[in-house]
């Protein structure tokens, strides 16, 4: 009794009753539609909306930024995505027959092409002035290696579509694949910022989900780059020192390393497994879309399997809803299941942050300036194509003989905090140069570093 008693007269002790179980969300950095801050922000990039292999002979329904829209192809070969509903009377045009050139409604045969303009009004005559006076919403699209993007915000304001150094690398093979999480784009993108995770949740927590090495513990760093920032994470592994960086690409797109990196031998600038993006579906559902990259170096161990990258599907443990038990996801969750349980929108006021979370908080930061800067009427911030025909990136893995010998724990982490910077201020220095020029940047960083 005398220790009950004890427990109760403790002001931590027992709080439920007192603790707030509801909270304000986070409009401005969270709601994504039409009108919104952050709507209006996502609107002025170019959006995946889905793989080419998902778009065959009939019209296909997506949702965007919570927009109904309907994608096809015409018989010119040309992508088109409309409003989902009819200027005539709204019939969605999802059971749209395909034409030669648009697509035709199924209920009176009101004609689109594919950027929406009326072609011919079913019945009414050909010189109908309604065709002149009648518009469906479309939005330009472009089909790149598979996945189809889409420019949802005003025309004029509309940027090439982005094209990154790291895709059709020469080496590097690529598989587009998409996954659908049932909860706010934030906390899927804001992820990538939280290396901490890594080691708690795919090591700790779950056993080993990834290479072994990303189960040791790292020194973390961030820092910002011309297109957003990223983390500078640094381990000490066996014999060797690795360095990864991991962008983030605003608004909403992530490249990180290889997967099943195991830091056994150098390597330096070595690029990305994955580069995706986190896009809104509506405010409570997230498509991550992008391409998962392939090649030896970057799989030392053989367990990559390409055969499970595509529609809902990717080759690595915890990323959707329906491969495993609920009892499984229980025992070994992942970041689907951490991502999901946050609530459909993670309510930042009940949240804690603490100095592990400065990649999170960071990023949120970044977000909601340029959300900010949109809203005042600020052209949105585009990335620059440093390298003429793309844009210079900054996710890497660099790998380098472990050379400052035994040291106390702190002395160890003042070494790879060290490093660290030194690879990423090259990463981030070199991104007007080639990429051959890049690797023996870092090289020679790395020849003449401490370590
Ligand atoms: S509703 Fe589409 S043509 Fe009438
Ligand atoms: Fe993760």
């Amino acid at each position: 009794m005398t220790e009950k008693r004890s427990e109760a007269s403790s002001p931590r002790s027992y709080q439920g009753y007192h603790r707030p179980v509801s909270g304000v969300e986070d409009p401005e950095l969270t709601h994504v539609e039409r009108g919104t801050p952050c709507g209006e922000y996502m609107r002025r990039y170019w959006q995946p909306v889905a793989m080419e292999s998902e778009v065959g002979d009939l019209p296909v329904l997506v949702r965007i930024l919570a927009e109904d829209l309907v994608l096809f192809r015409d018989g010119s070969g040309r992508y088109g995505l409309l409003h989902r509903h009819c200027s005539h009377r709204g019939a969605s045009l999802e059971y749209g027959i395909v034409a030669d050139r648009g697509l035709i409604c199924c209920y009176h045969g009101w004609q689109y092409d594919v950027d929406g303009t009326l072609i011919r009004a079913g019945s009414e005559p050909l010189d109908s002035p309604i065709c002149k006076n009648v518009v469906q919403g479309a939005y330009p699209v472009e089909a790149v290696d598979g996945i189809v993007f889409a420019y949802m915000g005003p025309p004029e304001e509309r940027p090439p579509l982005p094209r990154f150094d790291t895709q059709n690398m020469a080496d590097t093979e690529s598989e587009a694949f998409s996954i659908t999480t049932p909860c706010n784009w934030l906390q899927v993108y804001e992820n990538t910022q939280d290396p901490i995770h890594v080691l708690h949740l795919h090591a700790r927590s779950s056993g080993v989900q990834f290479g072994a090495a990303s189960g040791v513990d790292q020194v973390i760093e961030y820092r910002d780059t011309p297109l957003g920032m990223i983390n500078i994470q640094t381990r000490h592994v066996g014999d060797h020192v690795w360095t990864r960086t991991t962008d983030s690409i605003l608004p909403n797109c992530n490249q990180t390393g290889a997967i099943f990196e195991e830091a056994e031998k150098p390597k330096f600038f070595r690029r990305v497994s994955i580069l995706r993006w986190m896009v809104p579906v509506d405010s409570v559902t997230t498509r991550t879309i992008g391409w998962r990259y392939f090649n030896a170096d970057l799989d030392p161990k053989g367990l990559e399997d390409r055969s499970q990258v595509g529609k809902e599907m990717i080759d690595f443990i915890g990323q959707t809803g329906d491969e495993r038990s609920y009892e499984e996801s229980q025992r070994q969750p992942g970041d689907y299941e951490a991502q999901v349980s946050q609530r459909s929108i993670a309510v930042h006021q009940l949240e804690h942050l603490a100095s592990s979370d400065t990649g999170v908080a960071r990023l949120r930061r970044l977000v909601r300036n340029q959300i900010r800067s949109v809203a005042d009427g600020q052209p949105a911030q585009q990335p620059q194509w440093t390298q003429g025909d793309a844009i210079a990136t900054y996710c890497q893995d660099t790998v380098w003989p472990w050379r400052a010998g035994k040291l106390d724990e702190e002395a160890e982490r003042d070494v790879m905090r060290e490093l660290g910077r030194v690879v990423a201020n090259t990463v981030v220095e070199t991104a007007n140069q080639r990429h051959s020029e890049r690797v023996a940047a870092l090289k020679s960083v790395c020849e003449s570093a401490g370590t």
